[in-house]
């Protein structure tokens, strides 16, 4: 029923933008269109926004110049997805102008940051809605209707949207993603999160486990557990007292049946226990891969950042994961040239990616955020060309790390989630192993296979981002 169209990419994980189409239902005379930037927690509540349009009687479409509504949920991470959001605002104003009648959305964590100011800032837009009053939306799309403009940025400690079934939107009808929590308590110094999506609040287990039952019922094969900071889940029934912490809610829904798959992401260094590391080598269908951000190798700018651990503590939580499962894949996030960073801190962090071996990063250069901690008590003093350098020396690491990890699962045989075909190729299937690595395969007539279904793969060629193999048919 969705059909998609990627937009573009713009950062490595965060700001890809998609739109959808849904318009074989006929009984929808209005019709939104929706783009969303940032992390994949904003994809998640664009389907969540997408449900709430759908039951007021809007269908979605692929073309913008269709729509009667314009929805952008953004991001406000780093200033260039900002400045990504205010160039395509831009392109929208000549729309605006030929078609009066359609509304422009902001909604999202710019939304959240500019509240009101975005309507003085950016005077083509109509509705300005934060990240916990979705709800509000078709209240608000009326008040436009009527000229005014219309704003909630409301944060919430209690939204997370539990009842509302998300509408899939960027569906390959085999990997989900599943919101468990909303919000940080953080406070990592260069952060916007915090302030944008307020207070950190969990989803009662029950709709969640419910919510996995049903994709799993509708055929979905892999879900992805999203939350800023999944390992300090903790959700209290109100009834009974009894309480739910991250990896019994993993146990819960790796028990709704070995085939499918759980993931999560992210998991915060300080937060991942024991308790956890055990839950997902007991279960075989939960995925052996851990998004453990480090942001810096240095004790001293870790301080800085507010990131409550030191760089021995870090090492000591990779050795556990490694301890307790031998294929855990590793990825991390890491910011290049924070407020007083030094040449000494950047080595730092260099050592502490060859030390973790990570199999994959997403790597940023540092942005000041206006109103962060960080923004508020540190001067943003490394100059841009050796910000640029650092990066560039972390992201020429990370490559050679990505393909020396790859070069070890050479005549490794992996059990391969089909996704689709192959981007190059018909003939080839492409999917996923446990460790979150993209198998690239050929077909076989010996053995019809579909997407959705686990075919066993040896690896016999790699490149640094993806795994080359040969299908394994048994007799
Ligand atoms: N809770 C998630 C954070 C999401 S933001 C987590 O802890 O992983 C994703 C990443 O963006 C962060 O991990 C960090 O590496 C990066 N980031 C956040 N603020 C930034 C800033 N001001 N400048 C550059 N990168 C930033
Ligand atoms: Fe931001 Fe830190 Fe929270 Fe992640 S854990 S969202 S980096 S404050
Ligand atoms: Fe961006 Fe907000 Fe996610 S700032 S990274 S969309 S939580």
């Amino acid at each position: 029923m969705f059909d998609i169209a990627q937009k573009t990419i713009d950062e490595t994980r965060q700001g890809e933008a998609y739109s959808v189409e849904l318009d074989s239902d006929h009984s929808l005379n209005k019709r939104f269109y929706i783009e969303s930037y940032g992390c994949q927690m904003n994809f998640s509540d664009s389907e969540i926004i997408a449900s709430i349009l759908h039951a007021e009687g809007f269908g979605a479409t692929r073309d913008h110049e269709q729509a009667d509504l314009i929805l952008l949920n953004t991001c406000s991470i780093r200033e260039k997805a900002e400045q990504t959001v205010r160039k395509r605002l831009t392109e929208f104003r000549k729309l605006k102008k030929e078609k009066p009648g359609m509304l422009i959305g902001v909604l999202g964590c710019m939304a959240e940051r500019l509240k009101t100011k975005l309507l003085e800032e950016e005077k083509l837009v109509d509705i300005v809605v934060g990240p916990d009053a979705y709800r509000s939306l078709p209240h608000l799309i009326d008040e436009a209707e009527t000229g005014t403009k219309a704003v909630n940025v409301l944060l919430s400690r209690e939204e997370t949207y539990a009842d509302i079934s998300p509408v899939r939107l960027n569906s390959n009808g085999i990997t989900a993603f599943v919101s468990i929590m909303r919000g940080c308590n953080n406070m990592c110094s260069f952060c916007v999160v915090p302030f944008t999506r307020g207070r950190e609040r969990s989803r009662d287990d029950a709709s969640i486990v419910q919510e996995c039952r049903d994709l799993f019922q509708q055929g979905y094969k892999e879900v992805t557990l999203l939350g800023q900071n999944v390992d300090s889940y903790y959700w209290v029934d109100p009834q009974t007292n009894h309480a739910v912490d991250f990896a019994m809610l993993l146990e819960k829904i790796a028990r709704i049946d070995p085939s499918l798959r759980v993931r999560f992401s992210t998991s915060h260094p300080k937060d991942i226990t024991d308790k956890v590391l055990y839950t997902m080598k007991a279960y075989d269908n939960i995925c052996k891969y851990i998004h453990l951000p480090l942001q810096s190798g240095s004790t001293r700018v870790l301080q800085l950042m507010n990131r409550t651990y030191t760089r021995e503590w870090y090492k000591a939580k990779v050795n556990r994961i490694k301890e307790i499962m031998q294929d855990c894949a590793i990825s991390s996030d890491i910011i290049a040239g924070f407020c007083t960073e030094e040449e000494k801190d950047h080595e730092d962090t260099l050592e502490m990616m060859r030390y973790a071996g990570y199999d994959y990063s997403y790597m940023f250069s540092y942005s000041e955020r206006p109103g962060t901690l960080a923004a508020k008590r540190y001067q943003d003093d490394v100059p841009a060309e050796t910000k640029k350098r650092r990066l560039e020396e972390i992201v020429s690491l990370q490559n050679k790390l990505s393909l020396e990890s790859n070069q070890r699962d050479l005549g490794k045989t992996f059990e391969v989630l089909i996704e689709g075909n192959s981007k190059k190729s018909e003939a080839q299937w492409m999917g996923r192993n446990s460790q979150n690595k993209v198998v690239v395969f050929d077909k076989s007539d010996r053995l019809t296979l579909k997407p959705g279904d686990y075919a066993m793969v040896k690896i016999n060629d790699c490149t640094q981002g993806t795994l080359l193999g040969q299908l394994i048919v048994s007799n």
